[in-house]
């Protein structure tokens, strides 16, 4: 039952004390998020295990490239621990090495190969960020990919960007960039079914990427929530299509809803166009204030709601037991360069 489930990892928390850290991304479900020692967006949490030096253990409810990061950024002793390794992420999955390396090796036919910089969004593999640590690369977040673009075409004329083409276009927007500065890399077709000529015109070359769960939401949720709410405030995700950031009034990765939510007037009615378990979460925790999921259809991300008390509790008795279940562990060379990309991109920011 609930209750037992509780008890269970109740007890297990206290007896392993501090040397468990048990962080909890946004989207969790509430049964496992109340467990969190912290919470927080995947940047923020991947650099917060880094301040627990004497947690032997993290346990990271979230997805895999949250726990991946981890791995690569806190101390060797440090294991890292995801509930269910089931929980992936979709987007993360749309750009894998080898595909990347055959975009980069097509692309260094038909344009000079030194002068593209390739940044990886943070929702990527291990591997895709030693890539970039590798090729003079960064990795950025939700938050800094403004910035991370710009440091980017400072030192090179053109970026490759994966996984996400919405972050990427949206990020070029607010850059001053157009539809005529971009275009979109398909994997699956010859250099990306581009001809030579946009190859070498475009600035920011866009993997097909995206992230079903923000892609959902369209400019006719913005328009059915403004003729409803004529006074409510529109907040998006930058994994939102360029149509509904557009639209938005605000537009910010999950620590940043948060943070608007909190400055947004009392009695206001805000759309968010991010997970749901967020969204409802942050209406719970705001009675002052009415916070809606723009679309009210919407489901939630299906790999972060693997991870549930049951799966938390096995693991936290597992480790009680000297026995370290589904540990995430990114080898030491990928490490090294992943850890040149990541590194990189705080210097940036
Ligand atoms: P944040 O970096 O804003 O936490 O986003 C992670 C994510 O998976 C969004 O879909
Ligand atoms: Fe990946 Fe989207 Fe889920 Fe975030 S919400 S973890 S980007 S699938």
């Amino acid at each position: 039952t609930p209750e037992h489930l509780d008890e269970w990892i109740g007890a297990a928390k206290a007896t392993l004390g501090d040397r468990v850290f048990v962080l909890g991304h946004h989207y969790q479900r509430d049964e496992v998020m109340r467990w969190a020692d912290a919470r927080g967006d995947s940047f923020r949490l991947s650099v917060l295990a880094q301040e627990r030096p004497e947690a032997d253990y993290i346990v990271f409810c979230g997805v895999h490239f949250m726990a991946e990061s981890a791995d690569i950024l806190t101390a060797d002793h440090q294991q890292v621990v995801l509930p269910d390794l089931n929980a992936g992420c979709s987007m993360a999955d749309m750009a894998d090495i080898d595909e990347v390396t055959e975009a980069w090796e097509s692309l260094a036919d038909v344009v000079d190969i030194e002068r593209v910089v390739p940044i990886t969004y943070m929702n990527s593999s291990a591997a895709l960020k030693a890539f970039v640590g590798e090729h003079g690369g960064a990795v950025c977040t939700s938050t800094n990919a403004k910035a991370v673009l710009e440091w980017a075409l400072a030192k090179g004329d053109k970026v490759l960007f994966f996984p996400d083409q919405h972050l990427g276009r949206n990020s070029g927007y607010a850059m001053g960039y157009t539809e005529d500065d971009m275009r979109v890399w398909n994997p699956r077709l010859e250099l990306g079914g581009l001809t030579e000529a946009d190859c070498k015109d475009a600035t920011l070359l866009l993997w097909k990427g995206h992230c079903s769960v923000h892609q959902r939401f369209r400019p006719e949720h913005v328009e059915a929530f403004r003729a409803e709410h004529p006074d409510g405030i529109v907040v998006a995700h930058p994994e939102c299509a360029r149509e509904v950031c557009e639209l938005a009034d605000q537009v910010g990765s999950t620590d940043y809803i948060i943070r608007a939510i909190e400055a947004a007037p009392p009695g206001s009615t805000i759309a968010v166009g991010t997970e749901i378990h967020l969204v409802n979460r942050l209406n719970e925790e705001t009675p002052d204030k009415t916070v809606l999921s723009l679309d009210p259809l919407v489901c939630p991300c299906s790999t972060m709601f693997r991870i549930d008390a049951p799966h938390l509790a096995w693991v936290l008795e597992s480790l009680v037991e000297g026995r370290v279940v589904n540990q995430i562990t990114v080898d030491p060379e990928t490490t090294t360069w992943a850890k040149v990309a990541l590194e990189r991109m705080l210097a940036i920011t």
